[in-house]
């Protein structure tokens, strides 16, 4: 599997730029911020011989999601996202293609993606699973998670995505955030499960008291 990680804008947010090692049609996972964000992901795909046809969006958060309109443009990409996610997604102006619900797996230009359904920090939330790999938006961080004090945010949800569907995943899964808060930009699952103080409450009371705290 190809994979790129690009930072991108002001708030330190990650983009992926993920292929098929062999037919080379690339995803974009969250593009971020226009001007130069896109034309960053533009190059990097260049450079690498990746035909960008997909983007896929963790979730419609505005920094993940505002430089969806200038990339589709410049590439026709077909816009991928969570059924819960697309109210909100509606309101930012763009018109979206696939929508995907918990446990589809997409094939993407020969690219496998299993969606899990991570409401929580927000209700389409979505975290992609691909050959160990594991991208996780704005619901896990390094050493961190998702806030759940925005609109349409609910910590006991989040709580139920983190421990019950990203903790059931084996520790050597690694983990890519989507935004760069951490001590390094990747980490595993066995590393979060050891390391994250999020991940180290003992019961929803304390996750959601420590969530909602700070
Ligand atoms: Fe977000």
């Amino acid at each position: 599997m190809y994979m790129r990680q690009i930072k991108i804008g002001h708030m330190d947010n990650f983009a992926y730029l993920l292929a098929d090692d062999f037919q080379r049609i690339g995803t974009v996972v969250d593009p971020g911020w226009p001007g130069d964000g896109v034309a960053r992901l533009m190059q990097q795909a260049e450079e690498d011989g990746v035909d960008i046809k997909y983007i896929v969006l963790t979730h419609s958060h505005n920094d993940h999601t505002a430089g969806v309109t200038e990339l589709v443009a410049k590439t026709g990409a077909e816009i991928v996202i969570h059924e819960e996610e697309l109210p909100p997604a509606a309101k930012k102006g763009f018109d979206y293609d696939i929508t995907v619900k918990g446990n589809d797996l997409l094939n993407l230009g020969g690219l496998e993606l299993r969606i899990i359904h991570t409401p929580g920090h927000s209700p389409g939330s979505i975290c992609l699973y691909s050959g160990g790999k594991l991208f996780t938006g704005d619901t896990l961080f390094v050493g961190g998670c998702g806030r759940a004090d925005l609109s349409g945010s609910d910590p006991q949800q989040l709580y139920d995505s983190l421990f019950n569907k990203l903790l059931a995943l084996p520790d050597e899964t690694e983990v890519y955030p989507g935004h760069d808060y951490g001590d390094t930009p990747s980490s595993t699952i066995g590393a979060e499960r050891q390391e994250n103080r999020f991940l180290k409450t003992r019961s929803t009371e304390d996750f959601v008291s420590l969530r909602m705290a700070v």
